[in-house]
């Protein structure tokens, strides 16, 4: 009897060219780039032409993606209204980025065509409109009225914009840009493997979309970073009123956190068993956007937070590898970009949508449907009892 992979570790789906994560020796690819060297340099768009077609764009074709997402931009008048309607309900942002982007079904001049050309095409107008949902929902969350996109930016600008407001800094731009880069692909996560089983189906394009937020949504998932920045904001606190400093109390709690049991948030990864390359290019770009930012004490504070607490990890929990992982710079990089905690998963959400997008056309292409088996472990010789007797 062959053996059970309970939660599928260790197999192999199928192929794909999109990224490549080597848990064993730290190593992220995107689409033939190590992570360091595509993330800090590329826009948003650029990734996202070198996922959809495997290269990076020429010129011409940057200037075309780019006017062909900015047209996009708006949402149909019906999402707007399932939008007004979940802020009343106050339902979480994750659960609003759900419902909006099934509605762009509806938007679909032709829902049946089933051709690449199609998937492609929901594929851009998906990505385009990720970002307005979430700020139209964030702004109406607010009791704020929405901001309308504006055409002149880029991607990660203009959802800067449709947020706040205000005219993005370029350093928050750029941080935000270098974010969307580095977590928009990242192997067979749970979310891009519900998005490419419900591809496998042949389905449709918003439907494995809407199923990859699902999936994105959990705790588990998602990730929690505003915990790992919560946590220096905690400790820094405690430092300045016992007047002791950051380090000596950063080593007092995570002994006694570690000692009792508890998860040091940002630490530790299921697939990197060394730093996650994510955590190093996020460190880089949080590094630059708070240089010269008014609390650049709090980059500082966070790295003797970091420094001392894989200290502890490796004294208490030798042999368990546990790093720094991409959450910690997260909460760091999106909380300097300007963003509530609230924010950081449908932040992802905006990232990442450009992976699931990529994955379900290779998935349409591959055509196969995925259908994995389990081990019965019921009765098998019951007898039918009416209900009046049972
Ligand atoms: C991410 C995570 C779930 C991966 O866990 P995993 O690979 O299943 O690791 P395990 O649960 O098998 O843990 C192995 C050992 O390391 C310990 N450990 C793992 N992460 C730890 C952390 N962040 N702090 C303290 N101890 C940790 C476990 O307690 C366990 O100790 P033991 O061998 O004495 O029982 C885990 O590291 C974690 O909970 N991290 C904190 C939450 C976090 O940052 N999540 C975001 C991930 S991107």
């Amino acid at each position: 009897m062959t053996d059970i992979a309970r939660g599928l570790e260790g197999v192999l789906l199928t192929e794909t060219r999109l990224s490549l994560v080597n848990g064993r020796d730290g190593v992220l690819i995107i689409g033939g780039y190590p992570v360091a060297e595509l993330a800090p340099n590329a826009c948003f768009e650029e990734t996202l032409h070198l996922l959809w077609h495997g290269k990076l764009p020429k010129k011409a074709e940057l200037d075309t993606l780019r006017a062909t997402l900015a047209a996009q931009r708006g949402l149909p008048a019906v999402t707007l209204g399932l939008l007004k309607a979940a802020a009343e309900k106050k339902l979480p942002t994750m659960d609003a980025l759900r419902l909006g982007t099934d509605s762009l079904s509806l938007d679909d001049a032709k829902p049946g065509d089933t051709s690449r050309e199609a998937h492609e095409r929901r594929a851009m107008s998906i990505v385009a409109r990720v970002p307005t949902i979430v700020a139209t929902y964030w702004r109406l969350l607010h009791g704020q009225q929405p901001v309308a996109p504006d055409a002149k930016l880029g991607h990660a600008a203009n959802y800067l914009w449709m947020l706040t407001g205000e005219a993005p800094r370029p350093a928050a731009a750029r941080g935000l840009e270098t974010y969307l880069n580095t977590v928009i692909d990242h192997g067979m996560n749970a979310s891009t493997f519900t998005a490419r089983v419900i591809a496998s189906t042949r389905s449709d394009m918003v439907s494995a979309i809407v199923g990859a937020i699902g999936a994105l949504k959990g705790p588990l998932h998602g990730g929690a970073p505003g915990p790992a920045l919560d946590m220096v904001f905690e400790l820094r606190q405690e430092a300045e009123e016992s007047g002791k400093t950051l380090s000596n109390v950063t080593e007092v709690w995570s002994r006694n956190a570690v000692r009792t049991g508890e998860r040091l948030m940002g630490f530790g990864h299921r697939v990197y068993k060394v730093r996650d390359p994510r955590a190093d290019v996020l460190g880089h770009a949080a590094e630059a956007l708070f240089e010269g930012a008014e609390d650049k004490q709090l980059y500082e504070d966070a790295r003797t937070v970091e420094e001392v607490c894989l200290m502890i990890l490796e004294e208490l929990k030798p042999g368990r590898n546990l790093k720094t992982n991409v959450e910690f710079y997260t909460a760091l990089l999106l909380h300097g970009v300007g963003m509530d905690a609230q924010l950081f998963s449908p932040t992802f959400g905006v990232s990442r949508v450009g992976g699931w997008t990529a994955h379900v056309i290779e998935q349409f292409t591959e055509d196969r449907l995925i259908r994995p088996d389990v081990r019965y472990t019921g009765p098998t010789d019951l007898k039918w009892v009416p209900v009046e007797a049972r």
